[in-house]
């Protein structure tokens, strides 16, 4: 089958490009990606296989991106714009790209009768919700124009699927980490704002008391999810996509050791976050393998 990939020079869609490039089902992956955040860097190992076809294009223009849904039969929409801090300062570029955005991808699937989209959703929507897991009907409570946008988006998704009787799976992204991951800018997370502390020989900076806490979930377990829930039959459905498991910023920093620096909270950042999985484990049959303190061993190996 053909796919496409929107955001797939990215940090977690150049990894989801890699895969599905191996992947013998898939005989063509066109990625369209207006580079503002991505690099073409990031898929440089890829992109002159025959059965990539990189389209630099901005979503927003749907006359430029219309043609290449023809003959799709999975989208993979991960294209949008990702700094929550940047969102409050800037939430119409954030709802124009994020929301309007994903309406032109569903349009574009309308257009050429693509049955299926897996959405790149964010935990974000469960806002500050407190120290027990979250499962996927836990309330929807936004915090920042940035997860506004996201969720939106999942319910125009969900909207779109009723009217045009189309197939979605939406994956609700816990703290992503992994190699490519960006290191600089206000949306840096923060293992890979250690990983550049650590290689630049900087004190490790924690937000606020370090107390706060986040499930940390592979890139590579994610991009598993996303291929799971592509050839699934498992439709219309939201799923969470963390471990499980949540690890305070003080124990990452325990992690990378070395000193350390307290710096003030940031507008937006959540107290604590943390997926409750036996929904996507059931259906998807998807686990997350990766574990964290071996995994940033490793990203700390790999810097130098
Ligand atoms: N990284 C995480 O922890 C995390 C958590 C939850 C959700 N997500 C979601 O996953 C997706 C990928 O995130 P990421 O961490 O890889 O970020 P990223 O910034 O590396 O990737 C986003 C990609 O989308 C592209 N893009 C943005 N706007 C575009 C537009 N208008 N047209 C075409 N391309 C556009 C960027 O150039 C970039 O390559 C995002 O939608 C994000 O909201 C990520």
């Amino acid at each position: 089958m053909n796919v496409l990939i929107t955001g797939g020079a990215g940090f977690i869609g150049s990894h989801l490009s890699e895969n599905l490039k191996n992947d013998k089902r898939i005989k063509k992956i066109y990625i369209i990606d207006n580079l503002t955040s991505g690099s073409k860097k990031n898929i440089s190992g890829i992109l002159k296989d025959k059965k990539i076809k990189f389209i630099k294009q901005d979503i927003k223009n749907i006359n430029k991106i219309k043609n290449y849904f023809k003959n799709v039969s999975v989208v993979f929409h991960l294209a949008g714009l990702v700094d929550v801090a940047n969102s409050i300062n800037n939430p119409l570029k954030y709802l124009k790209n994020n929301l309007l955005g994903t309406l032109n991808i569903l349009e574009c699937m309308k257009l050429y009768n693509v049955k299926k989209i897996i959405f790149a959703a964010s935990s974000s929507c469960y806002g500050n919700a407190g120290k027990n897991s979250i499962n996927e009907s836990q309330k929807v409570e936004t915090e920042s124009p940035y997860a506004y946008s996201k969720n939106s988006a999942e319910e125009l998704i969900k909207l779109f699927s009723k009217i045009n009787k189309t197939n979605f799976v939406s994956l609700r992204l816990f703290n992503v980490y992994g190699q490519r991951a960006k290191m600089t800018g206000n949306y840096a997370s923060v293992i890979s704002i250690f990983l550049r502390q650590k290689k630049n020989n900087k004190p490790l900076t924690i937000v606020g008391d370090g107390n706060q806490s986040r499930d940390f979930v592979h890139v590579l377990d994610v991009v598993e999810a996303f291929k799971k829930a592509s050839f699934s039959k498992n439709k219309n459905k939201v799923y969470n996509i963390g471990t499980g498991k949540s690890e305070t910023i003080n124990k990452i920093a325990k992690i990378f050791g070395g000193k350390k620096k307290f710096i003030p909270k940031r507008a937006g950042d959540l107290r604590f976050s943390k997926a409750k999985i036996s929904k996507v484990k059931k259906d998807l049959k998807w686990i997350p393998k990766k574990k964290l303190n071996k995994s940033i061993q490793e990203l700390i190996k790999n810097l130098c």
